[in-house]
């Protein structure tokens, strides 16, 4: 069956047999001896469990488990899971999947994060860019009419750096408008700050929607980097042609699983809501400033603020040992920093810093 996914995809891709690793061929019997792994286990130190044999080649649990985390008990028809090693690794997947090097393109919505156009680059796929509106949302119009040129469109919602989300009515006119010709992907690595916002639920209608998400942000485990692909098994069935074997080391599952199970996600939920308690207290305490001229809304772990200039914000805060990251490179972000929301000790010390300016 022709697909918008079998349509998109290089003929490379579509003919590519996924690698056939060890645990992908599999087996029955009680000697394993086909991966040239050692037999016995070996332990470097203490904490050091049994790590001889190689990991699942897909980390299906876990998927699961997190396809379970995301429904809430929903059905979850046309819709799979995949897990990665961080969202940055969907973002790159995607583009190798589905662009063909020299020749197509993606669109993203600048100010976003920078990683959609350093995969596109790193892979010679051509970015073409519709700058958001100076509300930060989507200027649909412009969007619509680049759509034909674009094999993936990449969104962010929240966005980062600007922290706000994406009207969801914007993003169903985008939806209509490139069924028959772009894969939009959303980004969601903020999600859990704005769970009302999530757009999976509209996977099933829309099959060239795709969803990314990371246990980075909310969870709290960037150092592990594990993040998932949520997709249309139409869309999945090539993405997975392309992942790596073997792409989740068994601690990242270990750990991931925790996270994702009934105590680990009530654990992040009250995270997030003392997060988000500090954000608005930080947020209208700076907004008094007199050097400030704008405190954008967050539905995210981090705020953008703008200074009145000259004086590089950035940089002041840096000589007190604060570090935060200038905006100032992009034109749509001058004289803004974007502060992430640490614990209440650490946002006092960067008011105060602030309040000495
Ligand atoms: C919007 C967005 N997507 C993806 C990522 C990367 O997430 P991960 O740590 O899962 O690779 C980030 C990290 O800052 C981000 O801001």
């Amino acid at each position: 069956m022709e697909t918008l996914a079998s349509r998109l995809v290089p003929e490379a891709v579509k003919n590519l047999i996924p690698y056939q690793s060890a645990r992908r061929i599999g087996g029955r019997g009680h000697i394993w001896l086909n991966a040239n792994e050692l037999e016995q286990g070996c332990h470097y130190g203490t904490g050091t469990g049994e790590y001889h044999r190689y990991p699942d080649f897909l980390p299906n649990q876990l998927a699961e488990q997190y396809l379970a985390y995301c429904l809430k008990g929903r059905d979850a028809q046309d819709l799979e899971a995949l897990a990665v090693r961080g969202a940055d690794e969907a973002i790159d997947l995607l583009v190798r999947t589905f662009c063909q090097p020299a020749h197509d393109k993606i669109l993203i919505c600048p100010p976003t994060y920078a990683m959609y156009e350093f995969c596109a680059e790193s892979f010679m796929v051509e970015t073409v860019k519709v700058s958001l509106r100076e509300d930060f949302q989507l200027n649909v119009p412009e969007i619509c009419a680049r759509l034909p040129q674009a094999k993936v469109l990449f969104l962010c919602s929240p966005n980062n750096p600007t922290g706000n989300v994406i009207l969801r009515d914007d993003l169903l006119t985008v939806l209509e408008a490139s069924q028959s010709s772009t894969l939009v992907v959303v980004d969601e690595a903020y999600i859990e700050f704005a769970p009302e916002t999530t757009v999976v639920d509209l996977i099933a209608q829309y099959p060239n929607l795709v969803v990314i998400r990371t246990l980075s942000k909310a969870f709290g485990l960037a150092a592990v980097r594990c993040g998932f692909l949520l997709a249309h098994p139409h869309v999945m069935t090539y993405v997975a042609r392309l992942i790596a074997p073997y792409p989740i080391a068994d601690p990242v599952a270990q750990i991931s699983l925790s996270a994702l199970n009934e105590v680990g996600v009530a654990q992040m939920q009250a995270q997030t809501t003392s997060l988000v308690a500090v954000r608005d207290w930080f947020m209208e305490q700076v907004r008094q400033l007199p050097m400030v001229e704008a405190v954008y809304p967050s539905a995210t772990n981090f705020v953008l603020i703008r200074f009145r200039g000259p004086e590089c914000m950035y940089a002041y805060l840096l000589e007190r040992g604060i570090v935060t990251r200038n905006q100032a490179h992009d034109p749509a972000l001058k004289h803004c920093v974007r502060i992430s929301v640490g614990s209440k000790s650490s946002m006092l010390e960067t008011l105060n810093a602030l309040k000495e300016y």
